[in-house]
């Protein structure tokens, strides 16, 4: 990388003295130079679309062969520049190579026409760089984003081994980051799991818009020449083409959705780390080394950084999401230099967010939950005050005096807790007997009168009120281990689709290569 950058600052400096830089293969003087040069060109961020070019490039030069409008030979000989400016990138970098132009589809074609000779302006028949650049968009924007499924697909994975694992280790549960009822962390990772298995439902619907290709379309306002677009589209991968040729060069709503599911996604991700965050605060879970740091001055510090900055991708994504919904508002049709600022937006997070995925996912599968911490918390401040309400309702108890008789004991209950020098959940027979005193004053009876004294034990017990709670999708063990076999079925689908998915691309890449060697 930082070679490439000298090799293109330093060629910036040559190309400002203007005529003898060579420029004008492609470019007539009139547009070649001038103060705003380097402000327009996009030849630096395009390195991240120097793959998809040489594809478009490809597929379009057979497309115009094989439709004869443009010679074999001439194909042939395009073709195999094509191949030497990959090989001459891959040995002497980006910014040696490909320095003449203000893109680099420009900086492609000015290669390609010096190797071949005009000749290799023939390229160019028949598309526009607005069509060109947006396929190239999509064709590496498809990568990426089966790069953060794969990702996402694993960190589920994850989260599915260790809510088996956990299905019956108690966690305290939250509301306004209070202490509310018990859960499970079995539960809890249940709970992230079929939020990332939405995320990856976003992600994998948005591909499917993302690989339709516009290619063909021309500057806007398609061609006179007898293009057969379903096949270029074809050779690249795409499912189809992108019919109507204005839209096809104007739309960038494929980015935008794509920003806007990685946004929901690093949203997932801000609230796996957050409470990960939280737990270890609290004593629940034990980070792993390789993603907890130190303090420079604090020796006995172990901070959970890593999670923070998987916190903090959810901003980055979210600011991309909105630069890109600003950028794109009130564009007029049809191609507009604005677009060139849209894709960066997004590779500006793509990597992070995908990297995010890993660090989650990495930090979940190598914690340890602290069981007893874990327990003890999951019993204190009368989080069973709910189960017990239950009950007295079961029993016939309207549900809001059930609610008034518990909600009088509460204080006291919680109050008892203190006396528990392990800390957890009040001395159960402490406890009936607050609870006695407030059924009195409600309801006129002892609360033994309106429940089985057995019941109201079983409701008070941090572990028996989990196993109660066992509505579908709720946090009891069973109800946990069958949503875990339907998140299992589900991430299966979803794996079959990204293996396709990415077969798909390969088969193509295949094709593709095996149809420019028949000419080179
Ligand atoms: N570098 C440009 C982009 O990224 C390519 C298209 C240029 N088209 C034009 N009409 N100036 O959008």
């Amino acid at each position: 990388m930082s070679e490439d950058d000298a090799t293109t600052d330093e060629q910036a400096d040559a190309d400002s003295d203007g005529a003898d830089s060579g420029e004008g293969v492609v470019r007539r003087d009139r547009f070649a130079g001038g103060p705003a040069r380097e402000f327009m060109s996009s030849l630096d961020a395009d390195r991240r679309i120097f793959e998809a070019d040489l594809a478009v490039d490809r597929a379009h030069t057979l497309m115009l062969a094989e439709q004869e409008i443009i010679e074999e030979d001439t194909a042939g000989e395009i073709l195999a520049a094509l191949d030497d400016i990959e090989e001459a990138v891959e040995s002497e970098g980006y910014g040696a190579v490909l320095s003449e132009g203000e893109d680099v589809h420009e900086a492609i074609e000015t290669a390609v026409i010096e190797r071949v000779g005009p000749e290799g302006g023939r390229m160019h028949t028949a598309r526009s760089r607005n069509d060109e650049v947006a396929t190239c968009i999509r064709y590496r924007l498809r990568e990426d984003v089966i790069a953060v499924l794969e990702a996402v697909a694993e960190t589920r994975e994850v989260l599915v081994e260790a809510a088996e694992e956990h299905s019956e280790t108690l966690l305290p549960g939250y509301t306004h980051l209070q202490p509310a009822q018990p859960i499970t962390v079995g539960f809890w990772l249940a709970s992230y799991e079929a939020a990332l298995a939405r995320d990856a439902s976003r992600l994998l619907d948005a591909f499917t818009r993302i690989n339709e290709s516009p290619l063909g379309a021309a500057a806007f306002a398609g061609t006179t020449f007898d293009v057969d677009r379903q096949h270029a589209a074809a050779l690249l991968g795409f499912d189809g083409i992108v019919e109507n040729a204005m839209d096809a060069v104007s739309t960038r709503d494929f980015l935008l959705e794509t920003a806007g599911a990685l946004s929901g996604l690093s949203v997932t991700l801000s609230g796996i780390a957050e409470d990960l965050v939280v737990y270890s605060n609290r004593g629940f879970v034990d980070l792993d080394d390789d993603y907890a740091s130190t303090s420079s001055i604090m020796p006995q510090k172990k901070n959970p950084d890593s999670l923070e900055l998987v916190r903090a991708v959810a901003g980055d994504a979210a600011g991309a999401h909105q630069a890109l919904a600003t950028t794109l508002t009130g564009l007029p049709r049809s191609y507009n230099r604005d677009l060139q600022r849209a894709g960066p937006h997004v590779w500006n997070v793509i990597d992070d967010v995908a990297d995010a995925v890993d660090v989650a996912g990495g930090a979940i599968a190598t914690a340890e939950w602290n069981e007893e911490t874990c327990a003890a918390a999951a019993g204190e401040g009368f989080s069973t005050a709910t189960g017990v309400a239950d009950l007295l309702a079961q029993s016939g108890v309207p549900f809001r005096t059930a609610h008034e008789v518990v909600a009088v004991a509460a204080e006291d209950v919680a109050a008892l807790e203190d006396d528990q020098t392990a800390g957890g959940a009040a001395d159960p027979d402490a406890a009936i007997d607050v609870l006695d005193d407030a059924a009195h004053a409600v309801l006129g009876e002892s609360i033994t009168d309106a429940v089985e004294e057995s019941a109201l034990r079983s409701a008070l017990d941090p572990t028996e009120s989990v196993a109660s709670r066992d509505s579908a999708g709720g946090p009891a063990p069973s109800a946990v281990e069958d949503a875990i076999e339907s998140a299992k079925a589900s991430l299966e689908d979803d794996l079959i689709a990204i293996v396709a998915t990415r077969k798909g691309l390969e088969g193509a890449q295949e094709r593709l290569e095996s149809g420019v060697s028949e000419y080179v």
